[in-house]
């Protein structure tokens, strides 16, 4: 008589409750880590970065492992050991950033999205995976559409659009549920800027209040599609919390609309708040990046299919900003 004896197979692994942040000592994940662990508890939310920083608040108050996101067997023994049931992936290398080193950028951004999905295929993970308004190239409409055909010109743009392709193929051949956004360039106060396009629009606050002045490295005229930070914190937890029966072929990466502002208009504002602030605007390479992104995008299928809604225009982020900035 034959005697069984069941061996767990390494994709058998029970899904754990916990959260996994990638690249959570960036600008998002400042952010998302402080509102998840809120939500969720200290304890079982895990932050994670390729870098320590001395006396960052996640390195003392919660669980945090040094992992970079290209060690797929590393990402998989946090998974096991930490009982992980979900990963926000964070860590990129963003487009200013990236364009300075595109070998980099393809590599970690690629490869790290790779990983984190064969983790998520192996341990039966959720997943949330953010694109960026940078898949889109100069041949989409200044209000680019969901569905605008995706030819970005930098390759930043290209590892997004990547991106949202292996997570649509893990969907369809796997199953995997990762969910992703195309974030617009995000106004935020407690982390600086990560090396994107869009970092003038944080780094003007900082400069407006410690020198009463500000040079821009994108032209008066430059308007893209901008975010508060806690809109975009709500978007993502939004998106995750939707049931996933009500999400459609934009799961991969959602459009979502916040503000659309001209640098110029967003200097306008600081200084009708700021007393004597000035901004010169000297534009550098940086300006063709943005020149090839749209001015806004049409977030329909993000209003139908679970209900987004922006709440801070452009008074009330800068309001937001001055304030935080000014009592932090
Ligand atoms: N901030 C924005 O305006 C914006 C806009 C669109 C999309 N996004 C996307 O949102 C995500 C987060 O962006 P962010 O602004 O927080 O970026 P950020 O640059 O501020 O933070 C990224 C983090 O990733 C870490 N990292 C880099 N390489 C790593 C590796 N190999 N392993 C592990 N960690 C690594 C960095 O140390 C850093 O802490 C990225 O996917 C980015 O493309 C951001």
């Amino acid at each position: 008589m034959f005697k069984y004896r069941l061996i767990p197979s390494p994709r058998m692994a029970p899904p754990g409750d916990k959260i996994l942040v990638t690249g959570a000592l960036g600008q998002i994940g400042t952010d998302l880590v402080e509102e998840l662990r809120a939500r969720h508890g200290t304890d079982n939310v895990i932050a994670s970065d390729v870098r320590e920083m001395p006396e960052h608040p996640f390195l003392e108050d919660g669980p945090f492992r040094l992992l970079s996101v290209l060690d797929g067997d590393g990402m998989d023994a946090v998974v096991r050991e930490d009982e992980v049931g979900t990963i926000y992936h964070l860590a990129a290398i963003l487009s200013a950033t990236g364009e300075k080193d595109p070998d980099l950028c393809q590599r970690v951004n690629v490869g790290g999205m790779t990983n984190v999905l064969e983790t998520a295929m192996n341990n039966d993970l959720r997943v949330y995976a953010p694109s960026s308004i940078a898949v889109f190239g100069p041949d989409a409409s200044k209000i680019a559409a969901q569905n605008s055909p995706l030819n970005p010109t930098t390759t930043y743009g290209e590892t997004k659009r990547t991106g949202e392709a292996l997570a649509r193929e893990y969907l369809a051949n796997f199953g995997v549920d990762c969910r992703g956004i195309r974030y617009p360039g995000l106004v935020s106060w407690k982390a600086p800027a990560g090396g994107g396009t869009t970092d003038y629009a944080v780094e003007i606050f900082h400069a407006a209040l410690e020198k009463g002045h500000y040079e821009c490295f994108v032209g008066p005229d430059t308007r893209l599609p901008m975010m508060y930070i806690d809109d975009a914190i709500r978007a993502t937890l939004e998106l995750m919390d939707a049931p996933a029966e009500s999400l459609g072929s934009s799961r991969a990466g959602y459009n979502v609309s916040g503000i659309s502002f001209s640098a110029l208009e967003l200097a306008d504002s600081i200084a009708e708040r700021i007393d004597g602030f000035t901004c010169d605007f000297v534009p550098d390479g940086r300006q063709a990046y943005a020149d090839s992104w749209p001015d806004t995008v049409d977030d329909s299928a993000a209003q139908e299919e679970w209900g987004w809604k922006a709440e801070y225009d452009l008074d009330a982020m800068v309001d937001a900003m001055i304030e935080s900035i000014s009592s932090n």
